[in-house]
């Protein structure tokens, strides 16, 4: 049995990475700092699929338990996830974001050299490609200047992971997620942001649940059919299917370069009222809204061709948007 180190393995698309992983007969171990995750997520997980992870709090920064962990564990692979990831958070704290996201990649990436393990995935994200040219977005697009430095830490992430591939012999997978958003199925695994929400449908469940007075539509003014912008929102377990489809391929050794990038989305676009109509629908709540000035920073839409994940990896997503917008507010009333 193959041992799958998931690093944010508690956090909300790590978690889920772990379900589908062991769903898989995966053995995983996972490394989480709690800093944006919870505790409790490891008995939801041992609740879904009938087995505990073996888990270990270990903050990646410190490099001296990232070496203990790897003197006292044998691993065949690994999934990265664990990183800052607030937009604007970042634009205040940039020197954090550096030192945790890029700092913790280079410690793991410094084990695998070490150690000679192989097969990394990381978790990028289509940030890196700004307001693309072309719509749908191919694997191929031209990679912008970072709008801010949590985006930079997934382009410099990247070039990271290439060079030591080409340097040490290693094969790496990153996944650019387009919008994850859902929960699973059993509604005993979803996300849980920390504060005031910023991205979209946490803040539409908290809204409908009375949490938040109203949601501000950021925008109704971008040159979209609608003038509210576009995201491809794909459903999180979908998302972490294509994690275990890129682990397989890195193990098989059916990869061709020895550092591929793979987008991760469903491949259609919605805008954000789109998004309020769809979730008044499953929900049956009307959703209090106002439109307000567009937020800063934000692109006018993203959509990604995913034609490459579905050819390559044999992985397609398969839940709707209104599935994923239904599982994330089952997943809020059960807050
Ligand atoms: N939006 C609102 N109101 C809100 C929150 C969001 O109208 O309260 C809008 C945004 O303006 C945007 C859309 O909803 O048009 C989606 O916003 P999110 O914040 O949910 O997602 P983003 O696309 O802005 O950001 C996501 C990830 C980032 C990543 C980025 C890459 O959260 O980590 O995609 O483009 F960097």
């Amino acid at each position: 049995m193959k041992k799958i180190l998931v690093t944010g393995g508690l956090g909300f698309i790590g978690s889920h990475a772990v379900v589908e992983l062991q769903n898989k007969g995966y053995q995983v171990v996972i490394i989480d700092d709690l800093s944006n995750s919870r505790i409790e997520v490891l008995d939801s997980i041992t609740s879904i699929t009938g087995i505990k992870p073996d888990f270990h709090q270990i903050d990646l920064r410190v490099k001296i338990d990232v070496q203990n962990f790897f003197n006292n564990n044998s691993i065949d692979g690994i999934i990265h996830f664990a990183a800052f990831k607030a937009v604007g958070e970042s634009v205040e704290k940039p020197l954090e974001y550096y030192e945790n996201n890029i700092g913790s990649l280079v410690y793991l990436l410094q084990e695998m050299r070490d150690r000679k393990i192989d097969n990394f995935i990381f978790s990028s994200s289509c940030t890196v490609y700004g307001q693309a040219d072309e719509l749908p977005i191919t694997e191929k697009a031209p990679i912008k200047p970072a709008e801010s430095p949590y985006g930079n830490t997934k382009q410099i992430g990247e070039e990271i992971i290439k060079e030591s591939c080409n340097a040490y012999n290693l094969n790496a997978i990153a996944l650019r997620y387009f919008n994850p958003i859902g929960a699973h199925d059993s509604i005993k695994i979803g996300e849980l942001p920390l504060g005031v929400p910023q991205n979209l449908i946490p803040y539409v469940t908290q809204t409908a649940i009375g949490m938040r007075e109203e949601l501000s539509v950021f925008g109704d003014d971008y040159p979209t059919p609608d003038g509210t912008a576009i995201r491809d929102y794909i459903h999180v377990v979908d998302l972490a299917k294509a994690h275990v489809l890129a682990m397989k391929r890195l193990l098989e050794k059916k990869n061709n370069k020895n550092f591929e990038t793979f987008n991760v989305g469903t491949g259609t676009g919605s805008s954000v009222m789109e998004v309020i109509n769809a979730f008044e629908k499953v929900s049956g709540k009307p959703l209090n809204y106002k439109i307000v000035e567009r937020r800063q920073g934000d692109i006018t839409a993203a959509y990604a061709d995913t034609t490459f994940a579905n050819e390559v990896l044999e992985w397609k997503s398969e839940k709707t948007l209104e599935e994923a917008l239904l599982s994330s507010w089952k997943w809020q009333q059960k807050q």
